[in-house]
């Protein structure tokens, strides 16, 4: 099963980095191929000094994987200052970083995409999208507008000179015209650009060629996504989306693996539904139940700190993932959160302006006025923490699970029931 693609089925934080983690050693390499550090995967392990916790942003997860390449591909943005800080907070707990890879076609964040990221924000006011402030938006905005620095633009000093010197006098004027902002100095940009060039050059390689030899070897690569499916800019509920391709598809693109090369698509979805960030959010929770969920399942932003909005499981959108992805396995994750809870309501259609939907409607106009209507199922009190199998898990519980199933119409092949790496059941090999 050589290059698998594994990706978030809601608005992130379904716990793709403990799902890309579960896959382990036998994975030649995890390839990032969206999104930049607006992403925060937390991942617990047991090591002998006890329960550790490592929360990554811009590097691969398989970078905790002994013998694991860890490859930043050419759809990611990179913000070099936490790329640094990130290796050397690693480097310093233990962790093997030396494997690490960037493709020199990664597009860079420059200070005046991060300035402008928080000044539009700012000046948005209500209809804000709630973003990160990372400048993940601004940067793939000039990727398409072909004013972007990338990565390999740090080694041909007289191009970078040219690029940033070009694409930040026009950020200036903006920074000073329109929000009355101070200008940035050009070539303090360019210094500290060129400052990131010689530590960074032995780790960049041509990344596709990389893993299309690694692929002709019959070796396993995994294709990881930041963020997920309803926040992917075509696919996702724009324009309350981030700014790359988080589904299957933009694994090809942003890694440079042909759809013809991938064999599957793991999709990770959590057993209710949070969300970070503005816009609509038809299952949301705004009384003490979201409260409950929030709580019991620890929902506060890896990435900047903000409690996440919670709310029940939507198989409307779980269907959808389905389908915009072509997920063969599912990864649920969080079901041990649902504990003690007397019954569980799903999502299971919409009531948009009196007529049933069924399935994500293309209208975002509509998707605003969708009201849930839920199926309700017993909860269960057992703690579920030590299950290995489903035939651990209290009988309600796997009630639920194949309830689920059924609705999102992709097998369910693994099940978390806490945080750390052993807490899974395990139904069928991921990679199998
Ligand atoms: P990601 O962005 O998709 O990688 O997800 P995050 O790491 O941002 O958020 C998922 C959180 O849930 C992390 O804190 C994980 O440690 C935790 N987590 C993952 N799987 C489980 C699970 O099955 N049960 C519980 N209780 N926590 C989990
Ligand atoms: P992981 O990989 C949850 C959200 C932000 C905001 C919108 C746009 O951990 O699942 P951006 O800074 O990307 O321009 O913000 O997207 N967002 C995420 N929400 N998990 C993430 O990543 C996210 N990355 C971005 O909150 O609503
Ligand atoms: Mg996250």
């Amino acid at each position: 099963m050589p290059a698998v693609v594994l990706v978030g089925a809601q608005w992130g934080d379904e716990g793709k980095g403990k799902a890309t983690d579960l896959l382990g050693s036998r994975v030649e390499a995890v390839v990032k191929f969206n999104g930049g550090n607006n992403a925060g995967h937390t991942i617990v392990i047991d090591t002998e000094r006890g329960r550790e916790t490592f929360a990554l942003h811009l590097l691969p997860s398989g970078i905790l994987t002994p013998g694991c390449i860890p490859i930043i591909g050419n759809g990611v943005v990179v913000d070099l200052g936490v790329f640094f800080d990130e290796i050397d907070g690693l480097t310093a707990r233990g962790v093997d970083t030396s494997k690490l890879v960037v493709s020199g076609s990664a597009h860079v964040i420059t200070p005046y995409n991060r300035t402008l990221d928080k000044v539009t924000e700012r000046f948005a006011g209500s209809r804000r999208i709630g973003t990160t402030g990372r400048g993940i938006g601004p940067t793939y905005a000039d990727k398409m507008n072909r004013t972007g620095i990338r990565v390999q633009d740090l080694f041909d000093e007289h191009l970078l000179r040219a690029r940033v010197t070009a694409a930040a006098e026009y950020k200036n004027q903006v920074l000073v015209k329109v929000y009355n902002r101070r200008a940035l100095d050009v070539q303090a940009v360019i210094d500290e650009l060129l400052g990131y060039a010689a530590r960074l050059r032995p780790m960049v390689a041509d990344t596709s060629l990389l893993i299309a030899n690694m692929l002709d070897e019959g070796r396993t690569v995994v294709l990881e996504a930041a963020q997920a499916t309803l926040l992917d800019v075509d696919h996702g509920t724009y324009p309350f989306v981030t700014s790359s391709n988080a589904t299957a598809g933009g694994a090809c693109t942003g890694s440079g693996v042909p759809p013809t090369r991938i064999t599957g698509v793991i999709g990770v979805v959590k057993a209710y539904t949070t969300r970070v960030g503005e816009g609509p959010f038809p299952t949301e929770l705004l009384d003490e139940q979201g409260d409950r969920l929030r709580e019991a399942g620890a929902e506060f932003g890896t990435t900047t700190g903000r409690p996440r909005r919670c709310g029940w499981f939507d198989a409307v959108i779980g269907r959808y993932a389905t389908r915009i992805n072509g997920v063969t396995d599912y990864v649920l994750t969080k079901l041990d959160v649902l504990t003690g809870l007397e019954e569980i309501p799903v999502c299971v259609a919409y009531d948009i302006d009196g007529v049933l939907h069924e399935e994500l409607p293309a209208s975002q106009s509509q998707f605003a006025r969708a009201v849930p209507i839920y199926e309700t199922f017993p909860g269960w009190e057992e703690d579920m923490a030590k299950a290995r199998s489903l035939d651990d898990l209290p009988h309600a519980a796997r009630a639920y699970v194949a309830a689920l199933e059924d609705m999102i119409h992709a097998p369910i092949s693994a099940v978390g029931v806490g945080p750390g790496r052993d807490e899974i059941v395990t139904v069928r090999d991921l990679l199998g």
